[in-house]
């Protein structure tokens, strides 16, 4: 059975993706800090809004103001589909843990289906993870959380940092195995003149073919750009 597949709003991920995400997955978006992680999911959740689906930001870093100008300095008004009911961004306090896992377990499911959310991000899920101090915990809630958003019936998009010791690997080396899809985002400072080359790659998308290579991409002022027809030397 063919997958349907919900545009990223970047068209050359998209075309990576061969059309977007797969419905429904869970897919973490990996990256060391200013790679682009959360204008990732800005841009994910702007286009859904460009088709009037209902749509889910959920910051445990940023203030919801911090966000809605992030967005506006891309071009993306938010205030206006917050207005509309058709965004809601939340902001959740990492200091108040225990509520906040509570709540995000027993209502966030709920709220995602009365709010009838097709896109949904999470922005960080490692600062979500480090709310547990047990190990075994933390690897229960992130499973737990995942079958839970998986039921909604939502495409959902993760954040994670990754190890500064293995940038390949998520700072809790759990979301990726986790998700049904990872995408990394790095940069690359070793070049030749000190420029800074961003550089993203699929590494796993369950259920579905995609492109293994790893292609550069660009933060611009309307948001990331992924130059899929170019190659890396
Ligand atoms: N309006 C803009 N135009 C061009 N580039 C921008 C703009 N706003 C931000 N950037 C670039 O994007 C980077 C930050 O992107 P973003 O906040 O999405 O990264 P992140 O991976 O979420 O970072 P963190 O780990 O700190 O949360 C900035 O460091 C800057 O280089
Ligand atoms: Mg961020």
């Amino acid at each position: 059975m063919a997958v349907n597949r919900v545009r990223t709003g970047i068209d050359g991920l998209d075309e990576m993706l061969q059309g977007g995400l797969p419905e429904n997955h869970i897919v973490v978006v990996m990256g060391s800090f200013g790679t682009g992680k959360t204008t990732l999911g800005l841009q994910f959740i702007v286009e859904g809004l460009k088709h009037e689906e209902p749509c889910i930001f959920i910051s445990l870093e940023e203030d919801k103001d911090s966000i809605t100008k992030n967005a506006s300095s891309f071009g993306w008004d938010l205030s206006g589909a917050i207005d509309k009911k058709k965004l809601g961004l939340f902001k959740l306090e990492p200091s108040d843990a225990k509520t906040t896992i509570v709540r995000i377990k027993s209502e966030l499911p709920k709220f995602i289906k009365s709010f009838g959310a097709k896109r949904v991000v999470l922005d960080s899920v490692s600062l979500l993870n480090m709310m547990f101090t047990d190990e075994n915990e933390r690897r229960s809630n992130l499973f737990n959380l995942c079958q839970l958003l998986r039921s909604t019936g939502a495409t959902v998009l993760l954040t994670a940092e990754v190890k500064d010791e293995n940038p390949r690997s998520s700072r809790d080396g759990l979301a990726e195995y986790t998700a049904d899809g990872v995408l990394l985002l790095q940069s690359d400072e070793s070049r030749e003149g000190g420029e800074v080359q961003l550089t993203v790659r699929i590494l796993k998308m369950r259920r579905t073919n995609h492109s293994r290579r790893v292609k550069p991409y660009s933060i611009t002022d309307k948001g990331i750009v992924v130059h899929a027809g170019a190659e890396i030397f």
